[in-house]
């Protein structure tokens, strides 16, 4: 068969640029790896910035998220035992994120794209990229032991760290960069009522620890465990007793546990690979990048790359003109660096590290000191908190 655009992945990248493209008239088909089922079960990120609410209306797929999903005007900071309020709202001019599941903006874009009739191969098996070196490039897979080929005019790699895409590009034609942190998160997701209506993300003499929350009736919560935790090792007990020993005596309180529906353990990493394009290969979200959960950062990231394509092939299509997209790799990556920068600045001044010991505490509780009572350091957090805008091609 033929399109204009074949996406390799369906995660939030893939299905949110399906959307944007069908919406400006463009043809594409997406090619997954797995089930729907199994896309939708993975239990992932819960913040969105302003600009993915934009970005989800101008695919109009945001009924849901703008109906169901929880406006968040401020998050909280738990140090020395003590809260303290940083009011994203108040120091950006009225900007917020708003509290809805990776999960949800998933099942809403896979139900728009089934009502719009576009096509999505799931359960390809074999996946592979070729010719994308021209203005040809063709994607090859098999679905059902059948062998089927998509030529195309351009390719959109949108699948994830370990997809095929980026490990399509010849190396040499690559610059990687890495960092890896020494600790994971231990998450559970439960039917318990959120201990606050606000997020809070402690620092702790134990480590790191977020209480989120997916809607009033079901939160999200982490802890900082070490790089090789074994998830068997932890039951919903022991889960619950570190959380609160985590927490402040108010929240500890709060705290309402129950039966996890989910518990896993991430690994913490950045990474970037540099450029986002050869020839008609374009890459975007964990395909091209990873940042550490601690900003919420990651699928914002995907849904910014994105935008930024779609209207890259916008003005392909409508203007016949190639300048769009060859400036989509380095506007994405100035973003992109920032995002990495908070991300990494967070995740440092907020979790516990085995080689800092008690004077990198000290030194991380002076910094958080100034955070919350310096209005600049506060404004600085919050305005990346809430995500920066994008800028016009
Ligand atoms: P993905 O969601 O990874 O989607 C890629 C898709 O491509 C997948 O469906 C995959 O099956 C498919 N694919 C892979 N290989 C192939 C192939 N060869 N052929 C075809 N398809 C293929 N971010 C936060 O902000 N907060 C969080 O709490 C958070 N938690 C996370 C927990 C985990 C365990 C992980 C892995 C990520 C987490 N993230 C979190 C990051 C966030 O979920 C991602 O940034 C986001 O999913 C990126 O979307 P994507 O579409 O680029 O990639
Ligand atoms: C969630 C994850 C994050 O990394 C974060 O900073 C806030 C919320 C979450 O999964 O709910």
């Amino acid at each position: 068969m033929r399109t204009q655009v074949a996406i390799i992945g369906a995660g939030p990248a893939g299905l949110l640029l399906g959307q944007l493209l069908h919406e400006a008239g463009i043809d594409n088909v997406i090619v997954e790896r797995q089930s729907a089922d199994y896309v939708l079960g993975r239990i992932r990120a819960g913040v969105l910035e302003q600009v993915t609410m934009d970005l989800l209306a101008q695919a109009r797929v945001d009924a849901r998220a703008q109906a169901e999903g929880l406006p968040h005007d401020g998050i909280e900071l738990l140090f020395q035992g003590a809260r303290h309020r940083i009011d994203l709202h108040g120091l950006t001019d009225g900007r917020r994120v708003t509290v809805y599941g990776q999960t949800e903006v998933t099942r809403d874009l896979m139900a728009a794209r089934e009502a719009a009739g576009l096509h999505t191969f799931y359960n390809a098996d074999r996946v592979a990229l070729h010719d994308f070196d021209s203005a040809q490039p063709r994607v090859d897979f098999v679905q059902d032991g059948v062998a089927r080929t998509i030529d195309c005019d351009f390719i959109a790699g949108c699948d994830g760290f370990h997809g095929v895409s980026r490990a399509s590009v010849p190396p040499a034609a690559l610059q990687l960069y890495e960092k890896v942190y020494p600790f994971g998160w231990l998450g559970v997701l439960a039917d318990v009522p959120p201990v606050s209506h606000e997020l809070i993300y402690a620092n702790t003499a134990r480590g790191f620890a977020l209480c989120s929350m997916r809607s009033t009736t079901r939160s999200r919560y982490y802890v900082q465990v070490p790089v090789d935790e074994r998830v068997e090792r932890w039951s919903d007990e022991a889960f619950w007793n570190e959380l609160r020993v985590r927490l402040d005596s108010e929240a500890r309180e709060r705290l309402v546990t129950g039966p996890s529906l989910e518990k896993s353990i991430a690994p913490l990493r950045s990474f970037v690979a540099e450029p986002l394009r050869f020839g008609s290969l374009f890459l975007a979200g964990d395909a091209a990048h990873i940042v550490p959960p601690t900003g919420a950062k990651g699928l914002n990231l995907a849904a910014a790359d994105v935008g930024y394509l779609s209207r890259a092939l916008e003005i392909f299509y409508r203007e016949r003109s190639p300048s769009a997209l060859d400036r989509y790799s380095d506007l994405c990556l100035r973003r992109v660096w920032k995002a990495e920068r908070f991300s990494w600045w967070f995740t440092s001044l907020m979790h516990r590290f085995p080689d800092t010991g008690e004077f990198g505490q000290k030194i991380q509780e002076a910094e958080l000191d100034y955070l919350v009572h310096s209005p600049a350091a506060s404004t600085a957090l919050a305005e990346n908190y809430v995500g920066l805008p994008l800028e016009d091609f």
